[in-house]
């Protein structure tokens, strides 16, 4: 069973990982800031997707797109009609549900009353501002509830310019916002959170194929970096639950406290997109196959995850609780690609000479890998912090480390220690460290 939600999220605001928004002000609902440690997380995650996705492959590129575009965009990609939840209110206590998320649609949640629901309203989702010093309707544009459309109405210019031939993928790495009308389970659905999207264009017979390849390729990245199999599954949608623009979507789920829940889909678009930006902007965005002699508008199979809810995911999977020597240990045993802290450096007491040594042995690692001097507290309790927060390895300087130039390296799984050299410390790690 995955780890408590409470539990986790504790952890997560009392060790500095994510933050309530403008938390002084009283907080502001579903937007999270994200403390010194989670963002070194969320920054693994994301560098982890982009290797795997764009610097490990010779046929995907990436691209960072504005977050305002013209609203023509999302005129044409079908976002200004039909980007909405069904809003449904209750006339007894006025709260607001999203109706296809209720286990009894007849019964307000909140106060427990039946058949007090307003008829559904169909609420689009786009966030609204406007550019400029005047506020009208001429000059609204909306902030991108995904990152994808800025792939789509770039693959021209991505393929001119990069001149990739097809198959290739553009990903892209950004925030996006909804105004969801039922946000919550902490950061697993926000109004703002960031996204992980590639977009792969291939030729119509091709999609079928590069669509199974996909749903593999990604059900295999999250197992990759550590994820409890049992906890991870795939799922194919249901026709009725297909978004207006798929021809079929698999979600990676993952067995969230509360339940199964999605972390990613992976879509076969067909050429929906581009054959929407083709007829509104009036610009060619067919490709010509030159060996075949062919003209056609590609098909794209996406893959499109969330960054900030992956993360969520990676620490729940990772909360591990033990018991040592009988007292309970509680260590997050992220792979340590992901761990926000690689070394954590001890001294043993805080007398100068030792806080020397311990500064001098960080400098040795910190250019490799994340590094962290902790002073304060009993070793005992300096462990404990670093096992919760993840760090694989502590170095401990201790006495004999000032006459023999050794260090205690102990392994946060196993909890074994060895004693290093402080000149084969970097080795040492390297065997073991990303
Ligand atoms: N371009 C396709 C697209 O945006 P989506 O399923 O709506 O598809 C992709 O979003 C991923 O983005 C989701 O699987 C989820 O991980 C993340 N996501 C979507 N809405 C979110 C929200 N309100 N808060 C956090 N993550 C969200």
């Amino acid at each position: 069973m995955p780890a408590d939600f409470d539990t986790i999220v504790n952890l997560a605001k009392r060790r500095g990982f994510v933050f309530q928004s403008s938390e002084i002000y009283g907080g502001l609902r579903s937007a999270y800031d994200y403390g010194p440690l989670g963002v070194e997380v969320l920054r693994n995650v994301k560098d982890e997707w982009w290797r795997s996705m764009v610097r490990l492959r010779d046929d995907v590129v990436g691209l960072d797109s504005a977050i305002l575009q013209s609203p023509e965009v999302w005129v044409a990609s079908g976002h200004v009609s039909s980007f909405s939840d069904p809003l449904v209110e209750c006339r007894e206590c006025n709260a607001r549900h999203r109706l296809d998320k209720l286990t009894n649609p007849d019964q307000c949640p909140t106060c427990g009353n039946s058949d007090t629901f307003t008829e559904p309203k169909e609420f689009n989702l786009m966030f609204k501002t406007h550019m400029g010093p005047v506020e009208s309707e001429d000059n609204q544009v909306y902030l991108r509830p995904e990152t994808a459309q800025g792939i789509f109405i770039n693959f021209e210019n991505v393929r001119r310019t990069a001149r990739m031939k097809l198959p290739f993928g553009i990903a892209q790495i950004g925030k996006s916002f909804r105004n969801e009308i039922t946000p919550g389970q902490f950061v697993f659905r926000t109004r703002e959170f960031e996204q992980m999207e590639m977009e792969y264009f291939c030729h119509p017979n091709d999609a079928a194929e590069k669509f199974q390849e996909w749903v593999d390729l990604r059900h295999e990245w999250y197992l990759d970096l550590g994820m409890n199999p049992d906890n991870l599954r795939l799922r194919a949608h249901e026709d009725d639950e297909l978004a207006h623009y798929a021809a079929g979507t698999y979600d990676v789920e993952y067995l969230f406290p509360w339940g199964w829940d999605e972390l990613e889909g992976i879509a076969n678009r067909t050429d929906f997109d581009l054959k929407a930006h083709m007829e509104r902007s009036g610009e060619d965005l067919s490709y010509f196959d030159q060996e075949a002699d062919e003209r056609f508008v590609p098909y794209v199979i996406e893959p499109a995850a969330g960054a900030t809810r992956t993360t969520f995911a990676f620490l729940i999977d990772a909360y591990t609780e033990e018991e040592v020597d009988g007292e309970q240990r509680i260590v997050l045993k992220l792979d340590p690609r992901l761990a926000p802290v690689k070394v954590a450096v001890l001294p043993l007491s805080k007398k100068p000479d030792l806080v020397e040594t311990t500064q001098k042995v960080a400098r040795a690692v910190r250019g490799r890998w994340a590094t962290e001097i902790d002073i304060t507290q009993s070793i005992g309790r300096r462990y404990r912090r670093q096992d919760e927060i993840g760090t694989p390895y502590c170095v401990t300087v201790d006495f004999d480390s000032l006459d023999d130039d050794q260090v205690t390296v102990r392994d946060r799984d196993t909890m074994a220690q060895d004693r290093v050299p402080i000149e084969n410390l970097e080795t040492y790690l390297a065997e073991r460290l990303p």
